[in-house]
């Protein structure tokens, strides 16, 4: 059943400008790209939006990390969005990552990963609608 995901292209990946090869990948693996738009976050928008992981270690060097440089929100679309998305990313940490994934090709560290996505239907629902208003996403 089409479903939706809310993704990011990471400071990292932005600056490095690998932002057009992972829309490829992500066009590529059939996702129909929903809404997008370029932005910056401060850190108190970045805990906002990681505020589930407010109590880890990594929190502090998480947000300031997302408030380094502009950032790729986006809606995606397609049956069983947020899984497939999840396997065409790879895993968090880019040495456990397989061979052809996103993070695998394009992210340097566990911290700095390239690219977000939605791990869940309640947290996708969450994410779209922290950065995304209803009627831009039609
Ligand atoms: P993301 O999918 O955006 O969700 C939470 C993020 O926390 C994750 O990607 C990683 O980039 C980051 N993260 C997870 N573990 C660590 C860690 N040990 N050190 C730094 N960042 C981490």
């Amino acid at each position: 059943m089409s479903q939706r995901t809310f993704s990011i292209v990471k400071p990292d990946a932005v600056r490095n400008g690998h932002t057009g090869a992972i829309l490829a990948e992500i066009e590529k693996a059939g996702f129909k790209i929903v809404a997008i738009k370029k932005m910056s976050l401060s850190v108190e928008q970045a805990e906002g939006f990681y505020h589930v992981h407010a109590e880890r270690p990594f929190f502090g060097e998480l947000t300031k990390f997302m408030a380094s440089g502009p950032i790729f929100p986006m809606v995606l679309e397609k049956d069983n969005a947020i899984a497939d998305l999840r396997k065409v990313m790879g895993a968090t940490n880019p040495a456990n990552a397989e061979e052809g994934t996103i993070r695998k090709k394009f992210a340097t560290s566990i911290g700095e990963n390239a690219i977000h996505g939605s791990d869940a239907e309640d947290t996708a629902a969450f994410e779209i609608g922290y950065f995304f208003a209803g009627y831009e996403l039609k």
